[in-house]
């Protein structure tokens, strides 16, 4: 048996509208998932109310792939937190490497969004990673404790506690990249839970989830997950056919 709790879930992207939409959470609400599995899937914006409705009365989140952190007005083509309330999800991804690389985001925006998902009642999956250029000058958990200490800036320690991590290096994301090396994970996720322990002291640190993403499959998952300081792993191509997330899920509960 895992010694943790593990958070198991995939980003759908900019993949399957509300009719395959529809089909995928028939078969995800089919899957038997683990004891010690939470699970979440975050599709996009117009499978969202189908999709929860779905899932509505499973174990499963469902979370929206962005969103706006103000509450209404003049924002043509942005969501609010109160649509994806009304949507059905209680999560909200936030920071993932493509907003930020193809969209503008910056740790900025996500500490302003991260602020707002929180007062809205929805848990940030806050996206952290390096690029390949930081990875090669060394500099990943610099970048890391950056954009982490700018997301989480000006919330309380228990508002903090409610949030979840994922670190994804960019350069490990998508069918270019390369998946990471288990052991450099570990040591980031170590370092990353030593500089939550400075922001909000070790016991409230040690109840944050920090997932990691980025070419996770069936060959690495378990991998990832049986180190000390992962709590879950956040998946994009290898889970978008429900029963590759089913048997993911299977790999790291066995
Ligand atoms: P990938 O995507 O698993 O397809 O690399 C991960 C992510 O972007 O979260």
């Amino acid at each position: 048996m895992p010694r943790k709790p593990l958070w198991i879930g995939t980003s759908w992207k900019m993949n399957k509208g509300p009719v395959a939409a529809r089909d995928a959470a028939a078969q995800i609400a089919s899957i038997v998932v683990p004891e010690t599995v939470t699970p979440f899937v975050i599709p996009p914006f117009t499978s969202l109310e189908t999709v929860s409705e779905s899932l509505g009365k499973t174990s499963w989140h469902v979370g929206a792939q962005n969103m706006h952190w103000e509450d209404e007005g003049a924002w043509t083509g942005e969501i609010s937190p109160q649509m994806i309330r009304e949507c059905g999800a209680d999560m909200v991804e936030l920071g993932h490497s493509e907003r930020r690389e193809h969209f503008g985001e910056s740790d900025r925006t996500v500490n302003l969004k991260v602020k707002s998902a929180i007062r809205h009642g929805l848990r940030p999956l806050i996206c952290i990673g390096d690029s390949a250029d930081e990875y090669a000058y060394g500099v990943t958990h610099e970048t890391l404790a950056r954009q982490m200490k700018i997301a989480l800036h000006g919330l309380t320690s228990d508002q903090i506690g409610t949030v979840l991590l994922a670190y994804e290096p960019v350069w490990a994301i998508g069918a270019k990249g390369k998946a990471a090396e288990p052991h450099f994970v570990g040591v980031a996720h170590t370092r990353l839970r030593r500089v939550l322990c400075e922001l909000i002291g070790e016991e409230n640190a040690l109840r944050i989830p920090i997932l990691y993403g980025g070419s996770v499959s069936l060959d690495n998952a378990a991998q990832y997950t049986a180190l000390r300081d992962v709590d879950g792993v956040f998946i994009g191509r290898s889970a978008w056919d429900p029963s590759g997330l089913a048997a993911i899920m299977q790999s790291v509960a066995s």
